[in-house]
């Protein structure tokens, strides 16, 4: 009998060392912890929990998880605690809850039902400033997007500047000749009038000449503010009719510097890209002028510039060769960066932009190795029809 009543009271210490040693765990928690009953009601709420919503016990004995949410919270927080009943429990619900002063607290809880008991173990976590810090950190973010977008804006209308730089040099050349021809027409008419030569077919056949190089200066015109046209919606085009397009623009001026271009297509290769053909003529008059550039500085006499399409599982490849001496291999890991130039008056935002338009916005591939005596740009497109 003696050992029965001792084992009680061994039991009975126990138990209360056990009470005490989970209260102390309780009050120590950096987090609330509360006991609700079925409806949500506090039964028990540690100091941490009342101290975070400031509120005594003998307060709380009144509340309810759901009266303590704020308003649009009330319907979720009473689904929470059904749910957790219904499923044993629920981890990290977020909801906004308002402390006895009236402030916001968010929190993130998670409930455990006690079946043998009907209630339920509630962990309150206090998480705005982490919601603050968050936003502040999504602020940060949109701001530095923002100045990136600005940025970028800025080179995008840079490069088009440059390009467009490279473009009046482009129409002086090709307008030069036709410009000369119709200066030695008006300095012949006077000669044929003053001869009394001027009849009606005279007549018409310089009338003609003067058209057919008037309508080759309209041309001119035509091809350069076509190309700056900036098309807002992807369509699929024909990349060797734009590479034909891009490099009708310079040819005066390729041909000036006696070089050779050579495009060169392999047997079959499909053409249809989806994207947009002005930007991507752009790109090829990047690198083809940056070709161009490179030979001429070189001096020399078998300058070649080749284009060479071709077709390998699904992509087409467009590869622009130059035999202008190449990058130094110091360079040829910054040639992409913005505003990175080895030119006296270059701005450095050619490559860029190009990389811009193919990677970003064509989903290809642009890159460039050093081969024989120059370099090899290549372009990776995916050949695709619109959908
Ligand atoms: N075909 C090439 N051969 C040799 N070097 C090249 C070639 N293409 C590009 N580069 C190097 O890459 C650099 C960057 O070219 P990028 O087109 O971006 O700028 P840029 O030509 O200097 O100026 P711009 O912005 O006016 O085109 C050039 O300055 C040059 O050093
Ligand atoms: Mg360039």
């Amino acid at each position: 009998m003696d050992s029965v009543e001792s084992q009680l009271k061994q039991t009975v210490n126990d138990l209360m060392s056990k009470k005490e040693e989970l209260q102390a765990v309780f009050d120590m928690a950096a987090n609330g912890i509360s006991i609700l009953d079925h409806n949500g009601m506090f039964l028990y709420a540690n100091k941490f929990f009342q101290d975070m919503m400031g509120y005594t016990m003998e307060e709380l004995y009144t509340e309810s998880c759901i009266s303590l949410s704020s308003p649009e919270y009330a319907a979720a927080s009473e689904t929470a605690v059904q749910k957790a009943i219904k499923y044993g429990s629920i981890q990290n619900f977020r909801k906004v809850c308002i402390t006895k002063s009236g402030e916001h607290l968010n929190a993130s809880m998670s409930l455990s039902y006690l079946k043998s008991r009907n209630e339920i173990v509630m962990i309150t976590s206090d998480i705005t400033q982490d919601i603050k810090y968050q936003d502040e950190l999504k602020k940060q973010v949109e701001i530095e997007v923002a100045k990136r977008t600005e940025q970028y804006e800025i080179m995008c209308h840079q490069s088009r500047l440059a390009a467009m730089g490279e473009m009046i040099d482009s129409i002086a050349h090709q307008w030069r000749q036709p410009l000369n021809g119709l200066g030695l027409i008006v300095q012949g008419l006077r000669h044929i009038s003053d001869n009394n030569m001027l009849n009606k077919e005279m007549l018409e056949e310089i009338e003609e000449e003067i058209m057919e190089k008037i309508n080759y200066m309209s041309q001119t015109i035509d091809d350069f503010s076509s190309f700056f046209r900036i098309s807002k919606i992807k369509e699929s085009f024909d990349v060797l009719n734009s590479i034909e397009d891009a490099i009708r623009l310079i040819d005066v001026q390729l041909k000036a510097n006696s070089i050779d271009i050579k495009i060169i297509l392999e047997n079959g290769v499909p053409r249809n890209v989806v994207g947009f053909p002005n930007e991507f003529k752009q790109v090829i008059m990047n690198i083809v002028h940056n070709a161009m550039t490179a030979v001429v500085a070189k001096n020399k006499n078998n300058a070649l510039i080749e284009i060479k399409l071709t077709f390998y599982d699904g992509r087409l490849n467009i590869c622009i060769l130059d035999n202008g001496g190449g990058i130094d291999e110091e360079n040829i890991e910054k040639i992409f960066d913005p505003y990175f130039t080895t030119r006296e008056n270059g701005s450095g935002i050619g490559l860029y932009m190009s990389k811009v338009i193919i990677e970003h916005h064509m989903q290809g591939y642009l890159t460039v190795q050093n081969h024989n005596d120059g370099t090899k740009f290549c372009i990776e497109l995916k050949c695709q029809e619109l959908q």
